[in-house]
C-alpha cells in the first residue's frame, strides 16, 4: 500500500483552520444558492399572481401572499413553476401522432349535433380579420392592451404573464384552457392568444379601425373589436361560492321549482352591489318600493356577507319572484347568466356590454327589454303586464332558462373549441412560445392554489369527451347580423311604444 491517505497527514497540522475553511466556503456557497433561488423565485411570475402588479388600465388592490413564510413561499414558486409540468403524470391532453390520428379519424366519423345559433358570431367576432388574417405584428400590439398571453402548442398550454388578474381570474380561466385540452386531446390546433381579464372592452372600433387588434376578454360591446371569451365564472368563483357551473345551474334550477309560477311574488327582484360607478344601478334604489313600482332592490353587502360565507346570497334561494332586474355593473356582469336561470322573467335594463352567450337572448321571447329611461315606470310596466298575461310572462321565464340549460358546460368547451379554431385559422405565422413564457399543465395550477381554490378547480374538472364538438354552421351571409340586430332593435321599439302608450293613458 503505502500510499498516504492525504487528509490524515495534512489535517495534523491544521486541523481546525481546514475545516472551518471548507466549512465556511459550504456556507456561502449555500447562502449563495439560497439568494439566487430567492431572487428567482421573486422574479417568476406565477398564474396565482406572485410577482404581477396590477394593470394600469384597472388598478386594483395587489394580492398578499401572507398565509406563509418567504421560504415556503419560495420552495413553492419554484416547485410549481419550474419543477412540476416536467414529471406530470396526467398527461391525457397529449397524445402521440398516432393516436391524434386516431383520435381524429374517430372524431370525424361521429355526427354531431348542431351548434346552438349564438355560435355564429364567433363569425362576426372574427369577422375584422377575416381579410388581412392575423400577422404576428396584431399580437405584438394587442400586447400593449393584455394581462397575460397563451400559446398552445402540439397540445402543451404556455403562458407569459404581465399584470395581475383581479382574484382568481387568470387562474380559474387558465384552468379552463387546460380543461378544453383535455377535453378533445389531439384536437385544439396550436394558437397564440392576448387577453385582458378585467372587465371593460378596450380595442374601439373607430380608434383601432385602421388596425383591428385581436384581443380576447370576458365581453365586448358592439362598438369594440374585443372578442368574448367563457369568463373564469363557469369553472367557479371561489372569493362569492359562486360555484362551478354545472353544478351551479342544476342547484338555482332546483331552487327555482320549490316555487310555481302563482306561487312566486308578483313583483321584481334585485340584489347587488349599487357602488360600482354604475349610474343605472343608483337609479335603481329609487324604485324599491314594492306597491308604488312593483319592485324590491335589495342592496348586497359584500364585506358582511364574505364574512357569513355568503349564505344570504345563496343563488338557489334567489328564484321566489315572478320578475328578476338585470343592471350592468362596472361593465357586463356575471350575474346574467345566474339570473335567467332562475324561470322567472329575467327584465335586462337595456345591456351593452355583452358575454359570448348574451347573443342569444331575444327580446320578449326569453327576456324583456327594460328602458333605463323612466327606470321605476319601466319596471313598473314589465311587472304589470306580466301580471295581466301571467302564462305569456311564464313562458318567457321558461325559454331564458332553457336557454341557460341548453349552455352546459360540454357547449361552453365547444364554443372555446370553435373560437380557437376560427382564430387559429386566421393566424399567418406559426405559434412559437416566447422565451419568458412558461409552460401551465393541470398539476402545476393546481400546485399553486389554495386550498379552496383547488377544491373549486376540481370540481371543475372536465375529462375526454365521447364525442366531437358540435358542429358549427358555415358563415352565414354577411346581412345575417344586421338583419338579426334589426330585428330585436324593432321588437325592443315596440315594447318601448306600449310603454310609452301607456304612460300616456296614465297622465290623461
Ligand atoms: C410589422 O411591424 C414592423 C414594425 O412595427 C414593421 O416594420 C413591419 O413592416 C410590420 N410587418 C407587417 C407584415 O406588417
Ligand atoms: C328596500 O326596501 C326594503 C323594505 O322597505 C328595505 O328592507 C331595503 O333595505 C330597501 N333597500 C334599499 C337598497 O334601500
Amino acid at each position: 500500500m503505502g500510499f498516504p491517505h492525504p487528509g490524515i497527514h495534512h489535517s495534523r497540522s491544521t486541523p481546525s483552520l481546514f475545516y472551518t475553511v471548507v466549512a465556511l466556503s459550504f456556507l456561502s456557497l449555500a447562502a449563495l444558492l439560497i439568494y439566487k433561488v430567492d431572487d428567482f423565485a421573486s422574479q417568476t411570475k406565477t398564474v396565482a399572481g406572485h410577482n404581477l402588479e396590477p394593470t394600469p388600465w384597472h388598478i386594483f388592490p395587489s394580492k398578499k401572499f401572507t398565509g406563509e413564510t418567504r421560504q415556503a413561499r419560495t420552495y413553492k414558486i419554484i416547485q410549481c413553476s419550474y419543477l412540476t409540468c416536467r414529471y406530470a403524470t396526467n398527461d391525457a391532453a397529449r397524445l402521440s401522432e398516432e393516436q391524434t390520428k386516431q383520435r381524429r379519424r374517430f372524431m370525424s366519423s361521429q355526427v354531431s349535433e348542431k351548434c346552438p345559433n349564438f355560435f355564429n358570431f364567433i363569425y362576426r367576432d372574427l369577422e375584422p380579420w377575416a381579410k388581412t388574417r392575423i400577422s404576428i405584428n396584431h399580437t405584438m400590439q394587442a400586447k400593449q392592451h393584455a394581462a397575460f398571453r397563451v400559446v398552445i402548442v402540439e397540445g402543451r398550454l404556455y403562458v407569459d404573464l404581465y399584470y395581475a388578474c383581479v382574484q382568481s381570474r387568470l387562474m380559474f380561466t387558465i384552468w379552463g384552457l387546460l380543461q378544453l385540452l383535455k377535453r378533445y386531446p389531439g384536437m385544439v390546433p396550436d394558437v397564440d392568444m392576448m387577453f385582458d381579464c378585467m372587465d371593460k372592452p378596450t380595442i374601439g372600433r373607430i380608434e383601432h379601425g385602421s388596425f383591428p387588434l385581436p384581443l380576447f376578454r370576458y365581453c365586448t360591446t358592439e362598438s369594440h373589436f374585443d372578442i368574448p371569451f367563457p369568463d373564469w365564472s363557469f369553472w367557479g368563483w371561489p372569493e362569492t361560492n359562486i360555484q362551478p357551473w354545472d353544478e351551479q345551474f342544476k342547484d338555482i334550477k332546483q331552487g327555482s321549482q320549490a316555487e310555481s309560477w302563482t306561487g312566486r311574488l308578483p313583483y321584481a327582484f334585485w340584489k347587488g352591489n349599487p357602488d360600482v360607478e354604475a349610474p343605472i344601478r343608483q337609479e335603481l334604489m329609487q324604485c324599491n318600493d314594492s306597491r308604488q313600482w312593483g319592485a324590491q332592490i335589495i342592496r348586497q353587502n359584500w364585506a358582511e356577507e364574505a364574512k357569513g360565507g355568503f349564505v344570504q346570497s345563496k343563488l338557489s334561494n334567489q328564484c321566489k319572484h315572478r320578475y328578476k332586474i338585470y343592471a350592468e355593473g362596472y361593465a357586463w356582469s356575471v350575474s346574467l347568466k345566474y339570473i335567467l336561470s332562475c324561470g322567472s322573467l329575467a327584465l335586462l335594463i337595456s345591456p351593452q356590454y355583452e358575454d359570448f352567450f348574451a347573443r342569444g337572448l331575444i327580446p320578449k321571447l326569453n327576456y324583456w327589454p327594460g328602458s333605463p329611461i323612466d327606470l321605476c315606470h319601466s319596471i313598473k310596466f314589465a311587472v304589470d303586464w306580466g301580471n295581466t298575461n301571467p302564462s305569456e310572462a311564464e313562458a318567457i321565464g321558461k325559454r331564458g332558462q332553457q336557454l341557460m340549460e341548453s349552455l352546459s358546460m360540454d357547449r361552453v368547451y365547444d364554443y372555446m373549441f370553435h373560437l380557437i379554431s376560427e382564430y387559429s385559422k386566421l393566424q399567418d405565422f406559426k405559434p412559437v412560445p416566447p422565451s419568458s413564457a412558461q409552460e401551465v399543465c393541470e398539476e402545476s395550477l393546481l400546485c399553486l392554489a389554495e386550498p379552496k381554490q383547488k377544491e373549486y378547480l376540481k370540481r371543475a374538472a372536465a375529462v375526454g369527451s365521447p364525442t366531437p364538438p358540435c358542429s358549427l354552421a358555415k358563415p352565414p351571409n354577411s346581412n345575417f347580423f344586421n338583419i338579426l340586430t334589426e330585428h330585436k332593435k324593432k321588437i325592443i321599439q315596440h315594447v318601448k311604444d306600449m310603454e310609452m302608450r301607456n304612460a300616456v293613458r296614465h297622465t290623461i
